[in-house]
Order: C-alpha cells, then structure tokens, then sequence
C-alpha cells in the first residue's frame, strides 16, 4: 500500500510538472502589437507558455495547408474569415465549439454558418491623406481610384499573401461582377505605387505621405489616424465588404488541450479587450459581453455590402479570382 502510494505520488508530480510545461503554438494574423500582448495574458491567466509568429491571413492558410500531414501549429488566431472557412472547408483546422459559443453575437454566427469561431469583425475602407493628393480630390467610389490622376498615389496590399486583399477583390467582384470588377483592377494598378504582403502595411505608407491612398481595413486605418497621422477614414459610395475575422483549431493539433485552453480564454471578454487596449487594434470584438472600444467602428453607419462568405469561402472561388488577379493584372507593366 505504501508503495502504491509513493508510485501515485511520483505520477502526480509528474503530471503536474508536464502540465506547468504546456504550451500553445500560435500562428497569429492580426498586427503584430495584438499578437505580442497575448501571450504575456494568456501565461498569467492559465501557466500555459505561448509561442507565436505574425503571419498574413493567405500566407498562413497555405502554411498549414503545407504542413497539415505533420502540424507545428495548433491554432490559428485571428486573420479575414474566409481563409479560415476554406480551411476549414479543407480539413486543416477543425470546428471546436467553445464554452462562449452562446455569447457570440448571433448575427456574426449566422453569416458564417456556425463554420469556424468568429473573433471579431471589421470593414474595408479608404484611408487618405489629403494633404499628399497633392490637390487631386479625395476620391468618393471605387471607380474613382482608375483615375490616372491618381498615378502613384495608391497603396494595397497583395492578394497572394494578404486575406485584406482578398476581400477587397471579393468586395468589387460582389458590386461590380467579376468582368467588370478585373476592369476596374487593371486600372487600378495602373494608379498603385506597391503591393504591400499584409494588409495593414498600406496605412503606414499612407501616414508617412508615401502614398496618398491606402484601401485597407477601416479599424486600421483609424488606429494610424490614432497614433497622430494625418489620415482620414472613409467608405466609398458603392459600399464596402468586411471581414469576420477567425479563431481556428488546427487538426490534429501538437498540443491539442493547450490550444483548447487558448481558445476558451481568447473569447473571454478580458482576453477581447487586450485587442484595443494593448494591441492598438480596433475591431468590432466578437463575445457580446466584450465593452467594444470607442474607436472601433459602428457598422450601422457604414455602408456595407450584402458579402457572401459562403460563396467566398470556397476555394475554387478563391483559386479563380487570385489567380486572374495574379495571371492577368499584376504582370501588366505600370
Ligand atoms: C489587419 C487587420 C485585421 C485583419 C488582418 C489581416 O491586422 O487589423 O483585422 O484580419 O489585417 O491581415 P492580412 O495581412 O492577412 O491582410
């Protein structure tokens, strides 16, 4: 009996000792200010180590999608909603129903069709800088950026690396149709000083007057205006698209209880405000209960389109407009 004790003791101290060793590998998609703040918060809250890097929405999908046979990750926290749903449409994360599932606002639930978790949500936008137009006009639709008077004046971001970029082109192959929306990205181009990899780079051109115009995130755009740059903030008349933002499961995950640790505290409402408050990032947060930041933007104010993640969520539909964009528009000299 004493020996049996002694052996249950040394199992217990073995287990607790492998347990205050756990940790998460996080391949994390919003701006790196976010990424940093998570896991110092996470450690405290649970003991779990945290390990992360920064790597845009379409980047990361096509890394796990590399790496599915033998995962290193085991979430993938944050980056645009529809690369989450192809991967999850391709088997590469996994749907895990968190213990704030009921807390999600419904509506964001609704649109992805309870397919993967949403983490929060943000919309498209202009982000200008008036005073490096140098006296062209602010440009008020999507049209408008053709016009050769804005020749070297506009920054994107690439839709081979960046989940902003794509929905930017999903957003003008929703309003405009996929013909129609091509046209209007040759000419674009023709306007557009860089492609930037991640989508919140454009901003940081634009602020600095390198650029005059960023299309980005509007929630990105606020923060730079934030942080002092003169930049303002708008939609285009023709609308925006917008993003649900994804909280994913990587199959067969390394360390599968860790990340499910991580999950269920990510969606905290303590753990959504570490976004704004640490992380100079201002999305609508995801978990009702969560006090949204006063500078996150008011969808009831924007004029949003009808986006269609379902449609946008698959991959043919992704392998179709990326790869017209990068065989058709993106060779084409400038
Ligand atoms: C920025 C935005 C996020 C967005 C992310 C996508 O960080 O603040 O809301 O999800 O960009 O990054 P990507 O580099 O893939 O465009």
């Amino acid at each position: 009996m004493k020996r049996l004790t002694i052996v249950l003791i040394a199992v217990v101290a073995l287990l607790a000792g492998s347990a205050s060793a756990q940790r998460v590998n996080l391949l994390c998609s919003p701006d790196l200010a976010w990424c940093e703040a998570l896991g110092p918060a996470f450690t405290a809250a649970t003991g779990i180590d945290l390990e992360f890097i920064r790597v845009s929405s379409q980047d990361a999908l096509a890394r796990l999608s590399a790496e599915r046979a033998n995962p290193i990750f085991d979430v993938w926290f944050g980056g645009t909603g529809d690369p989450h749903l192809i991967a999850m449409r391709e088997g590469v994360t996994e749907f895990y129903e968190p213990e704030a599932w009921d807390d999600i606002i419904q509506n964001l639930k609704d649109q992805v069709g309870g397919t993967y978790i949403p983490l929060y949500a943000g919309a498209i936008g202009f982000v200008v800088n008036e005073e490096a137009l140098g006296g062209a006009p602010m440009p008020t639709t999507w049209r408008d950026l053709t016009d050769p008077v804005y020749k070297g004046l506009i920054a994107m971001p690439d839709p081979n690396s960046s989940g902003t970029a794509y929905t930017i082109l999903a957003t003008l192959v929703q309003i405009f149709g996929e013909d129609e929306a091509f046209e209007l990205l040759e000419g674009l181009h023709q306007n557009i000083a860089q492609y930037t990899s991640s989508g919140s780079a454009p901003g940081t051109l634009a602020g600095r007057g390198e650029v005059a115009i960023a299309i980005q995130f509007m929630h990105d755009g606020i923060k730079f205006a934030n942080q002092g740059f003169p930049l303002t903030v708008y939609a285009p008349d023709e609308g925006v698209g917008y993003e649900i933002g994804g909280l994913s499961l990587v199959a067969n995950a390394p360390n599968r209880d860790a990340a499910i640790a991580f999950i269920n505290w990510a969606l905290t409402p303590e753990a959504q405000q570490i976004a704004a408050l640490q992380g100079d990032s201002f999305q609508i947060q995801s978990n009702a209960n969560t006090v949204q930041h006063p500078l996150a933007p008011n969808f009831d104010e924007i004029n949003l389109i009808d986006y269609d993640f379902d449609r946008f969520g698959t991959p043919e539909v992704r392998e179709q407009i990326v790869g017209r964009w990068t065989n058709e528009i993106f060779p084409q000299p400038r």
